[in-house]
């Protein structure tokens, strides 16, 4: 492992506990096919999704704060003791006040401060990074790095390009310094292109297109995909980031313990796993439960694999994202705690 990757005090982030949350509400490709023309199979065979979970009541803020209470709870620790709350979303409550400060008054974080960090599906892996290198200086101890998206409250459910796609979850991990230098983030690879800007987005609302009665009879406060583009492109991007990282650090697929790809569309996530020569036990999948949950789709998979005691200390873990911005990257780590519930 290259010796630059630790920083100032040979200090190195590990990811000491994780949790997440899940609305109830289950609403399946049966349901769509009465609201839309789509049908179970076409849905299945060219996303891998079955169902996803809708937020009916509240904000992202609220399946945040449950996720951020489930990552203490693991822990055993107190809300007091947060440093820093970081949260990745599209969906913020509000543009402002950031939905990090609203986490934070929520679950008493008396100490800690926050903000919103804003990079679509890429926004946890951002955000991951961002928190490590807060821990890496030396400066704080306890970073809550939360991806939290409800997305159904962005998705047209008329239009059967989209509505099929998306869903409502949060998923947080904590971040502190590592007891043991080999257990922890390890490396990372982030990037942007500026020309996806006009293949995925949502165009009202902001500083641009001010929200009027013209913008929403357009439908401009909903998410424009023009998948077909996505989708080349996200092949291509998650499986050369995931590939970089593995062999800038002199590793294979067969020294990989688990591959952690953004949850879009389950053709996009094969591609990535048979260019690293991945086996499929060795991905972690739970599209089919969730759809895309943006922000949330990496820490859900950590949080139910380690739940399950399946993804154990001293698992090499790659997490690799695309989405929106474009943004896209990837993170190698080294597990670092198992599973005892609290
Ligand atoms: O998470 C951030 C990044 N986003 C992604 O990575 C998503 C990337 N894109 C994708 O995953 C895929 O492009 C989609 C799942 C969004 C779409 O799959 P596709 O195989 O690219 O389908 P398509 O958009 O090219 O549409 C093929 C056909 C079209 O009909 P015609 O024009 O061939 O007659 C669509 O109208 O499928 C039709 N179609 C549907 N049919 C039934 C589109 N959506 C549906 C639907 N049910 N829900």
């Amino acid at each position: 492992m290259n010796d630059n990757k630790i920083y100032n005090n040979n200090i190195r982030a590990a990811i000491t506990s994780v949790g997440h949350y899940v609305p109830n509400k289950i609403l399946s490709n049966s349901d769509l096919e009465k609201m839309v023309d789509t049908s179970d199979e076409w849905i299945r065979e060219r996303t891998g999704i079955s169902e996803r979970r809708i937020l009916e009541n509240g904000a992202t803020s609220d399946m945040a704060v449950k996720a951020v209470e489930n990552v203490l709870k693991n822990r055993g620790i107190g809300p007091e003791e947060i440093d820093v709350i970081i949260v990745a979303t599209v969906t913020p409550d509000m543009f402002f006040p950031p939905t990090a400060t609203i986490v934070q008054g929520k679950v008493g974080a008396k100490k800690a401060w926050g903000f919103d960090l804003s990079a679509a599906c890429s926004g946890f892996v951002y955000a991951l990074v961002v928190g490590s290198q807060m821990i890496e200086t030396g400066r704080y101890k306890k970073v809550i790095v939360v991806g939290a998206d409800k997305m159904s409250a962005i998705t047209d459910y008329t239009d059967r390009n989209l509505c099929v796609l998306f869903g409502d979850a949060a998923a947080a991990v904590l971040l502190e310094p590592s007891e043991d230098d080999k257990l922890g983030i390890l490396d990372h690879i982030l990037y942007a292109n500026g020309s996806g800007a006009s293949v995925l987005y949502m165009k009202g609302g902001g500083s641009l297109n001010p929200p009027t009665h013209e913008t929403v009879d357009k439908k401009m406060h909903y998410i424009y995909q023009d998948g077909k583009s996505v989708f080349k492109v996200a092949v291509v991007g998650m499986a050369d980031v995931s590939e970089e990282i593995l062999k800038r650090n002199n590793l294979t697929g067969d020294d990989i313990d688990y591959f952690v790809p953004h949850q879009a569309n389950l053709r996009i996530i094969d591609a990535a796993a048979n260019r690293m020569g991945l086996d499929r036990s060795k991905v972690m999948i739970n599209i089919e439960k969730y759809g895309n949950t943006t922000a949330a789709t990496i820490p859900l998979c950590l949080s139910e694999w380690w739940q399950a005691n399946k993804l154990k200390k001293g698992d090499t873990v790659v997490l690799a994202s695309f989405g929106a911005g474009y943004t896209w990257g990837a993170i190698l780590l080294t597990w670092a705690v198992d599973f005892k519930s609290k």
